[in-house]
């Protein structure tokens, strides 16, 4: 694999409903460029998603490998869903589609799984809840992923699901106050059913959260989507 003077350089990808964004991370993870960003096209097929990669990720120079979150469920580099995106993305061979356009071995996972990889502590049942036009949810057990968690399509109060309950479009129609009384719930009914050590809440819309959160409770940086990717290749 081709070294550059820091090392191996990780092109990290984080496939969102609202943006889609890029960073390099270098071989412990420390961002070697600026955070790059671009609305994500719509209709948001995989061809429409992963030519505006290509764009996006042009300016960012070399890389020897890329991780991607993605706001589905991905299992062995396919992905079988992406209800913010298109159904197209139902077979979609993610990482051999990255691999074969990029030119560089790609890993994926889902979205909230690479975001917890930024942050969480690896000790005990630590959790992650993303809050942005979906809801992500990710478990880890001493720093053991979970993966494919779908709690956000899970019935939540009456005929809503989580998502229903808090993603964007709950936020744009309830409005702040209430939503952030909405979160508080989701966040009780969490800790009640999991019983983590710590729930991490980031995610686009994590900002408009005020006043204080249940203990427990960790707010994050959205850049963790990005930070976590070099969890990815630990094993490289
Ligand atoms: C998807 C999850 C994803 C979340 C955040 C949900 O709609 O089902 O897989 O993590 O959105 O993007």
């Amino acid at each position: 694999m081709a070294r550059s003077k820091s090392g191996i350089r990780t092109l990290a990808i984080d496939i969102g409903g609202t943006g889609l964004k890029a960073i390099v991370l270098d071989e412990v993870g420390t961002p070697l460029t600026e955070r790059v960003r671009v609305e994500t096209p719509r209709p948001a097929t995989p061809s429409a998603v992963m030519e505006a990669l290509r764009d996006l990720t042009k300016p960012l120079g070399a890389f020897d490998r890329i991780s991607c979150g993605f706001p589905g469920v991905v299992v062995d580099g396919v992905t079988r869903s992406a209800p913010n995106l298109h159904v197209a993305w139902a077979g979609f061979r993610l990482e051999a589609d990255l691999t074969r356009r990029l030119r560089k071995p790609a890993r994926a996972l889902n979205d909230a799984g690479v975001q917890g990889f930024g942050v969480i502590e690896r000790r005990g049942v630590e959790m992650v809840l993303t809050l942005g036009t979906g809801m992500g949810c990710a478990l880890y057990l001493d720093g053991r992923y979970v993966p494919n968690l779908e709690l956000a399509h899970h019935p939540f109060k009456g005929k809503r699901t989580y998502e229903q309950y808090v993603g964007d479009a709950a936020l744009e129609s309830a409005g702040k106050k209430s939503w952030n009384r909405r979160v508080r719930k989701v966040l009780e009914q969490v800790m009640r059913t999991w019983n983590p050590r710590v729930v991490y809440v980031g995610g686009g819309n994590a900002k408009h959260l005020k006043g204080s959160l249940p203990d427990g409770v960790k707010l994050t940086d959205n850049i963790a989507g990005l930070l976590g990717g070099i969890a990815l290749w630990r094993d490289a």
